[in-house]
């Protein structure tokens, strides 16, 4: 009996768990009943929206109409033909739509529920406990791409490459290889679940220059160094919420996804600090001329706090010294 298998059957006994867990809170909530003759799509989305509602499920119109579409086959309600959806569904389409919707119930998020969803151009699958990609993360592999395009087009004529710390579903990973297939990324996380995801996803999508390696940025700095050392960019999407705050959340993210996805440690940085202290051991010190000034550089976003904070590395600069408020996801590049 040895380590590997005994994380294995942790990780059995929590999807277990999870399985139980689904099918408790779903009995402590009465589920509308199966409707005796057929009903139409749209009757469909009413009750279930309705139901949402009465039960206190956020985002009910959102939930019936993702799941109903998945069913269907489609991607969302709106691209279901108009006439289709007032035609009466089969016994077996229904009985799965009150399947998938009895999950929402018990507040599993609807992308574990359809177990898929986009990120980009991507259609990335999804399951608990792998944190779910959030929309405002599309931003941050916008600007690494067209961070790394610079790069390329100064005439960098060396191979470039990118560590991703953290990598979950592997979506940034993944999306930057999309956007450049000839980047070589590695991608790392504490979770053997995350990394397992992150492989799936890059056959499903081939994406074929990435490694992953079950990781934990405290403790793996030698394995990091020699993985993959030098990289021209390191991003994050890190946990960054303070742990006080992890008290407050949603079933929806408690219930489902990894705590350690979340928490960045009493004051929110303990992986943040951990990255910035990598970087400037791991960054190459080639130079872009284009990007060879130095620069701290903060993007404001709509709650005019920093939401993404892109450093780079100064020639002869050990320390890296970033002025960042909480909620941040980090770009960081070499010269
Ligand atoms: C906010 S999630 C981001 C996941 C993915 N990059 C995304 O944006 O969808 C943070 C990820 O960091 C991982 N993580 C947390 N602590 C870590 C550590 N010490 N070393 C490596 N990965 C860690 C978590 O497992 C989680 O997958």
């Amino acid at each position: 009996c040895n380590t590997a298998s005994i994380v294995s059957v942790l990780r059995c006994l929590r999807r277990s768990l999870l399985g139980l867990w689904t099918t408790f809170s779903v009995h402590r909530c009465s589920i509308p009943p199966l409707p005796a003759g057929r009903i139409t799509t749209l009757e469909a989305l009413d009750i279930w929206k309705r139901h949402f509602i009465v039960k206190g499920v956020s985002e009910p119109e959102h939930s019936s109409s993702y799941i109903i579409a998945h069913v269907l086959g489609a991607k969302t309600i709106e691209s279901v033909e108009h006439d289709k959806l007032s035609q009466l569904l089969g016994q077996d389409k229904t009985g799965q739509i009150w399947q998938l919707c009895t999950k929402r119930l018990s507040r599993m998020p609807v992308q574990y529920v359809i177990e898929e969803w986009e990120f980009r151009d991507l259609t990335l699958k999804m399951r608990p406990p792998v944190f779910i990609p959030r929309p405002e993360t599309e931003e941050l592999v916008e600007l690494v791409l067209s961070d790394l395009k610079t790069g390329t087009e100064v005439g960098a004529d060396t191979q470039q490459t990118c560590l991703e710390v953290g990598c979950g579903s592997g979506a940034v990973s993944l999306s930057l290889l999309k956007g450049l297939p000839q980047l070589q990324v590695f991608a790392v996380d504490q979770s053997q679940d995350a990394v397992d995801l992150t492989a799936e996803n890059a056959s499903l999508n081939s994406s074929y220059n990435v490694e992953y390696k079950q990781r934990f940025v405290f403790s793996a700095r030698e394995t990091l160094y020699s993985l993959c050392s030098p990289v021209t960019a390191l991003v994050s999407n890190p946990p960054y919420l303070f742990s006080e705050d992890m008290k407050s959340l949603e079933p929806e993210i408690s219930r489902f996804e990894d705590l350690m996805a979340l928490d960045g440690g009493e004051d929110g940085l303990n992986i943040i600090k951990n990255i910035l202290s990598l970087a400037p051991q791991i960054l190459t010190t080639h130079t872009h001329p284009q990007t060879s000034q130095h620069h701290l550089g903060l993007i404001l976003r709509l709650s005019l706090r920093p939401r993404y904070c892109i450093l780079q590395k100064e020639k002869s600069n050990k320390d890296l010294q970033p002025n960042m408020d909480r909620g941040a996801q980090i770009l960081l590049h070499g010269l």
